[in-house]
């Protein structure tokens, strides 16, 4: 584990803003009995004073995080599979439309995007580090290079493959700790008129939302329309578009071209006006924010130790990286909640990091329904709740903590 003392981006100074406390890897789920090897490391997060980008203070081993017992697989929600489907669906229509055209994705994760290319028979390749995943992505007949992405790994594609058209990421470009080193990557590998197109999560809804469980140490950036702006003309680019978008409860997804190759997006100057009135690049305001972060711990903690000592019963619903935060910063362990369940054949049977609740398939949810449910996977609201009406419809109650907690 390292310190850093200066901004991985631009090397000024990071002023810390929030501190989660001791948490492990986001998403190591431990195999019963194997709590004892567990690591820990300091969850805080600052803002640099020069470029403005939010980013944690301490980060943890890459090699660690994606090694090949990484568990999360980006095809799990319906949701995510439309979602990449229509992102398919729009760079097959405008950006790869030449003679052959290429399209590298930095981290595919199980090939959710780029399958579609692959049935399409356009030229792609993924670069995926986590071998569990990779293989997924393989099976379903993507090619993919299981490596981390960065300059040599660029220089290494363009000489097998030449230059891309796009380069993509989701949820990727921010866990690259060594941003500098991946923009250069970018820079060798795109062609003159490529784009670089990438969505992560957004440092407005991280703040103006409280969703700040979507901090944890895969997230090392939490980008904002201002810091990618930056980010784009210190490496040569320009930020041409920064559109909003929903997957994991409010994320941009951000255009970046050569200079002068595009026409700039309106939505660039409106989200930066907004970032601005947020106080996004404030750390005053950002220290307001974190004393809200501990008051929702407060209520959350207070809500559970009630319904506890009424003695009915709640279960959590979805063990997203997320939940890994949550429960480590609330300190809620298997005597709150005996139990998460999780749609993820890889989770079940497991224990989430830190908090050790077991993980569950959802038969010992819907199996006999608890009083409450406590909703890690919020991003999913709409398609969870559809989906277990039967529990509001028998008096269950759900509780949520984004942007406040409520229970509904
Ligand atoms: P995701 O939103 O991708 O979160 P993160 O990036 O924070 O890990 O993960 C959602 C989690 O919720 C995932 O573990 C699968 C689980 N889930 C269910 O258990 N049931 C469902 O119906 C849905 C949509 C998700
Ligand atoms: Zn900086």
């Amino acid at each position: 584990m390292t310190t850093p003392t200066a901004c991985r981006m631009c090397r000024g100074t990071v002023i810390e803003v929030l501190d989660l406390g001791p948490q492990p890897s986001a998403n190591a789920f431990l195999a019963p009995g194997s709590a004892d090897l567990e690591m820990v490391y300091r969850l805080a997060a600052g803002i640099c004073e020069s470029c403005t980008l939010l980013q944690l203070i301490d980060d943890t081993p890459p090699d660690l995080r994606y090694s090949d017992t990484y568990r999360y697989e980006a095809s799990g929600s319906a949701g995510a599979r439309r979602h990449f489907a229509q992102v398919a669906e729009r760079l097959l229509a405008t950006e790869l439309t030449g003679a052959d055209p290429f399209i590298v994705e930095i981290g595919c994760n199980d090939g959710v995007l780029l399958d579609h290319f692959a049935r399409a028979g356009v030229r792609h390749l993924g670069v995926e580090p986590s071998k569990g995943v990779a293989e997924l992505a393989m099976a379903k007949g993507v090619n993919v290079t299981t490596e981390f992405f960065g300059t040599s790994t660029a220089v290494d594609i363009r000489e097998r493959f030449g230059r891309a058209d796009v380069v993509f990421g989701a949820n990727t470009i921010c866990s690259i700790t060594d941003i500098a080193d991946l923009m250069r990557g970018v820079d060798t590998l795109l062609s003159d008129d490529g784009v670089f197109v990438f969505e992560e999560p957004y440092a407005d809804t991280i703040v103006r939302k409280r969703a700040f469980d979507q901090i944890y140490d895969e997230h090392v950036f939490y980008f904002s329309v201002r810091s990618v702006q930056e980010m784009a003309h210190r490496f040569g680019f320009e930020l041409v578009d920064a559109e909003q978008i929903q997957q994991h409860g409010g994320e941009i997804r951000y255009t970046l071209a050569r200079p002068g190759t595009r026409t700039l997006s309106p939505m660039v100057g409106m989200l930066l006006f907004r970032e601005a009135e947020a106080g996004l690049a404030d750390p005053v305001a950002l220290r307001a924010w974190a004393a809200d972060v501990q008051n929702t711990r407060t209520r959350l903690v207070a809500l559970l130790e009630n319904i506890r000592a009424e003695g009915h019963r709640v279960v959590g619903y979805g063990a997203p990286a997320k939940a890994t935060t949550m429960t480590n910063f609330c300190g809620i362990g298997p005597d709150l909640l005996p139990f998460i369940c999780d749609s993820t054949p890889g989770k079940q049977g497991r224990l989430t990091p830190g908090s050790h609740i077991p993980v569950r398939p959802r038969d010992a949810f819907a199996g006999d329904y608890p009083q409450y449910a406590l909703l890690f996977a919020w991003n999913h609201a709409a398609e969870i709740m559809a989906k277990e009406q039967e529990f509001s419809e028998q008096g269950g109650k759900w509780i949520v903590y984004v942007p406040g907690v409520r229970v509904i």
